[in-house]
């Protein structure tokens, strides 16, 4: 069994869930330029976005288990079967495009999961008509504090890098046990058959020790997307995080300290049925953030209002400035370099 040793600085992530637009850009960044398509990593998508409510990726990823019990037990969940993670899929691009039939032919799916895949629920959301609700959710490894991933596996092959927290795996040493794919309670741990390793979201290790910010931070256009060092008072993650509280872990309760953190979303009030607003409400209900967030959500929720309030009012709020982004780079942190100005080995 792996042990964990604390690094000595945390690099993390944050999601304003209110400024999401489930575009997938962060998604499609990391497919490209990490995990590909080569054999064995047909299904590696480490950056996942889904609808909420929804059932997630892999489907029903939040009953399968692991993470600690409340006495700090580490706990040994299930894996997801490759229909449960489903897609990717081919598509019959040489008949619609090569064929010569112009419109008789349509796009269609010919090879893939039948049943799931990355978002599959797409905008489905939950509540009915004039109350229906959904917001994107995207999701990385939580680059642990206490990773139970790390501490499951029985070859030593995962670590916590020491200079930036990030968890890595020596793939020299991972011997295909798959221990950590059962102990992660988030999922984000995929196997690739074709080399007998596991595989999850590298942090984008080789850009942060140049100075680059993630390709899914960097590449966010609904600026979203926040990276910087826990302990970096300067970082806008610092402050969503620790000084305004405003940034909450997902899940909590599963005991490994996550590392990514999201802004969770504001929502309008909902309708009476005689079309009048309930202003008392809240469209996506309270208990349900709750659910995914943790009882701090509620105090969160009222910061934003109040600082929304302050900002409709005319007045300075620090944390929807923070939030607007008026400079895109001051998501990066310290991790602020073009890609574009080095040379990639
Ligand atoms: Fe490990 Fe899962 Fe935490 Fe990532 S999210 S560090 S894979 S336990
Ligand atoms: Fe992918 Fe890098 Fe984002 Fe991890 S940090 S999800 S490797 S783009
Ligand atoms: Fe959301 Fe940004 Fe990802 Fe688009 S790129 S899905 S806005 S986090
Ligand atoms: Fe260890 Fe997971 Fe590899 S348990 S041996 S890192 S597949």
């Amino acid at each position: 069994m792996g042990t964990v040793v604390p690094s000595k600085r945390q690099l993390a992530w944050a999601f304003d869930l209110n400024k999401c637009i489930g575009c997938q850009t962060c998604s499609v960044a990391c497919k490209v330029l990490w995990p590909g398509d080569d054999p064995g990593t047909e299904q590696m998508w480490w950056m996942t976005v889904n609808t909420q409510p929804g059932r997630g990726t892999p489907r029903d990823w939040e009953s399968m288990g692991g993470g600690y019990d409340a006495d700090d037990k580490l706990q040994l969940g299930r894996i997801a079967t490759e229909e449960e993670i489903g897609g990717g899929w081919n598509f019959n691009y040489d008949e619609v495009l090569h064929s010569g039939r112009g419109r008789d032919v349509h796009l269609e799916k010919v090879s893939g999961s039948k049943s799931w895949g990355m978002n599959w629920d797409e905008d489905e959301g939950a509540g009915s008509f004039p109350n229906a609700y959904f917001f994107y959710l995207p999701r990385l490894c939580n680059h642990c504090t206490q990773p139970a991933c790390l501490e499951a596996c029985p070859n030593d092959a995962i670590f916590k890098h020491a200079d930036t927290g990030l968890v890595l795996r020596d793939e020299e040493k991972c011997k295909g046990a798959q221990m950590c794919r059962r102990a992660c309670p988030y999922k984000k741990i995929y196997f690739n058959k074709m080399r007998n390793v596991s595989q999850h979201c590298i942090g984008c290790f080789p850009r942060i020790e140049q100075g680059v910010a993630p390709a899914c931070v960097r590449q966010c256009p609904g600026r979203a997307a926040f990276v910087g060092f826990l302990d970096d008072a300067g970082s806008i993650v610092h402050k969503l995080v620790s000084k305004w509280k405003v940034a909450l872990p997902l899940h909590p309760e599963f005991g490994t300290h996550p590392n990514v953190y999201y802004v969770p979303p504001l929502s309008p009030a909902p309708l009476h049925e005689d079309g009048s607003f309930n202003a008392a409400g809240q469209r996506i209900p309270p208990d349900y953030l709750e659910k995914l967030f943790g009882s701090d959500v509620h105090g969160a929720l009222d910061v934003l209002r109040s600082e929304l309030d302050k900002k409709r009012r005319g007045q300075d709020s620090d944390v929807m400035d923070a939030l607007i982004l008026y400079r895109w780079k001051d998501a990066l942190g310290h991790l602020t370099r073009d890609p574009a100005e080095i040379v990639w080995k």
